[in-house]
């Protein structure tokens, strides 16, 4: 640990591997590059970019990334053999700082079932995977997977074993979510009390939510002396997710009285972060989440509200400044002009996206401010998501018309669509209204899908607001969600099983990462 400030945590962000290994959570390599682009922004110290033997669109994405992103490490995961460290290795090698993260199975469990193998074997390959490894990078991280599960000495041996053979971060997961905080920080303990060579590495700690512990096991391991810690943006990830970074961040800076550790994150760009993958997944945060969600920072009750006005701390324990939450409600209007839409644009996160996008922005802006009289911040996170992330697809909405009512049966509708450039158009008919329309694009684009979810929610409040409409389609065992907003709910809803079609496009071209998964 000599070269590394001793307070300093680490902070490892895994949001395009491990967090787009959730069920629908698929992002085109477009997407990828603009979050690896925020985090590399937000001061993220290593970005883990993919998993490069997973599949074509994996590499890919963890090549672009490593040609990309200058100040942040770029990692790749691979399993302990040759072929994926290789593959993981080419796909580093643009990098300016590069690690390749190995892992292999330690726990009885998983190494008498999953990959059916004696402990020695697996010691020996923790030996072989490492120095492998170490022959492409000098930063290689290795992880011993189910490691919360794992037998303790033999733990401490793959540990030493690996630090021996040249990983200078060693990781201890918490694949299952299982562990709790006083356990999780006991094996931690463990290791530096047990393992000789312990201060040769970094420990780093990757727990997952399962039972709501991801946060608490890692802050609690950071207690014991691990030093870096893997999350993901709105704890994003498999089952029930990953720890969260803008929980483990704003913990750490929040609670520096008790916990004295720092880490490199520009927590005034979290809000940006998380909007930004929430846009790209679908994945809606829950008001009430912790540091992100819409409720964080709102004081409802009467009693908390005045508390407030006479001194903010007395409720509030952070900022919301702190997290990028802009305090201006400034509303904007149809007579706003460009230059307070672009104030407003860099308020909210977006002063990057480029004069095309805001051009493309603003139109929208002004589209929708004839329609609605006030348009609030959060109108407008919902109206750039939709137009700025949306330029590649495949398969785009021209135009839409929809009958419908007691008058109208059964509802018909008349769809104009792109489809890889070529403009098409049908009408049809459904049992209502949306059902109407995405028979249409069945027609247009014909395809064995199965819709999910259909989840529509008002964007701000009033019978003018803009419908936020969410789409779940699976496909021979790949699920993905699109999402879409606009102040017609059949428009939004159109837009969203598109986006829904254009993402499984995307995950058709790639295999499971799943059934390469740690
Ligand atoms: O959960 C896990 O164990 C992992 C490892 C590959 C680090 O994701
Ligand atoms: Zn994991």
């Amino acid at each position: 640990m000599s070269t590394v400030d001793q307070n300093h945590v680490v902070v490892f962000d895994t949001t395009l591997r491990d967090g787009e290994q959730s069920p629908g959570a698929s992002m085109n390599l477009d997407e990828k590059i603009r979050i690896a682009q925020v985090l590399e922004d937000m001061g993220v110290d290593v970005i883990e970019a993919g998993f490069p033997i997973a599949s074509e669109g994996d590499f890919e994405a963890v090549n672009e990334v490593a040609k990309l992103v200058k100040n942040s490490t770029v990692c790749g995961l691979a399993r302990a053999t040759k072929m994926d460290i290789e593959r993981c290795a080419e796909a580093i090698k643009p990098a300016e700082r590069k690690r390749i993260h190995t892992f292999i199975s330690t726990s009885p469990l998983h190494m008498k079932y999953k990959l059916q193998m004696e402990p020695e074997d697996v010691f020996e390959k923790v030996k072989e995977s490492v120095s492998f490894a170490r022959t492409f990078t000098d930063d290689v991280e290795w992880s011993a997977e189910d490691g919360s599960r794992t037998e303790r000495e033999f733990l401490a041996r793959c540990v030493e074993a690996a630090i021996a053979s040249g990983a200078g971060t060693i990781n201890i997961p918490d694949t299952v979510g299982y562990a709790m905080p006083h356990e999780f920080s006991d094996l931690i303990g463990y290791l530096f009390d047990t393992v000789p060579n312990i201060d040769q590495a970094i420990i780093s700690v990757h727990c997952h939510n399962d039972l709501g512990l991801a946060v608490a096991n890692s802050l609690a391991a950071v207690n014991a002396g691990a030093r870096q810690v893997e999350c993901t943006i709105n704890g994003l990830g498999e089952r029930a997710g990953n720890a969260a970074l803008e929980e483990i961040v704003m913990a750490l800076r929040t609670r520096h009285d008790l916990m004295p550790y720092g880490t490199g994150v520009v927590t005034e760009d979290i809000m940006k972060a998380s909007r930004l993958v929430s846009a790209v997944t679908g994945f809606t945060v829950q008001p009430n989440k912790a540091i992100v969600g819409k409720n964080a920072f709102a004081h409802e009750s009467g009693i908390h509200q005045d508390g407030m006005l006479k001194h903010a701390e007395t409720y509030e324990i952070m900022t919301p400044e702190s997290v990028g939450l802009t305090q201006s409600k400034l509303v904007l209007g149809k007579h706003s002009g460009r230059h307070a839409f672009k104030e407003k644009l860099k308020d909210l996160g977006y002063g990057d996206i480029g004069d095309n996008a805001v051009e493309v922005a603003f139109k929208s802006f002004k589209d929708l401010a004839d329609k609605k009289k006030d348009v609030f911040d959060e109108d407008i996170v919902a109206l750039v998501d939709d137009q700025v992330m949306r330029v590649n697809d495949r398969l785009q909405l021209v135009s839409l018309e929809v009958l419908c009512g007691t008058k109208h049966q059964p509802p018909k509708s008349e769809l104009e669509m792109v489809i890889d450039g070529e403009t098409k158009a049908c009408k049809s008919t459904g049992d209502g209204p949306v059902d109407a329309a995405f028979n249409a694009v069945k027609e247009l684009f014909p395809h064995g899908a199965k819709l999910q979810l259909y989840q529509v929610h008002a964007v701000t409040q009033g019978t003018d607001a803009q419908a936020e409409v969410t789409v779940r389609l699976e496909e021979d065992g790949r699920t993905v969600n699109g999402q879409a907003a606009d102040t017609d709910t059949m428009v939004a809803s159109t837009k969203a099983y598109i986006n829904a079609l254009n993402k499984l496009l995307v995950k058709r071209e790639k295999s499971a990462p799943s059934a390469l998964s740690a």
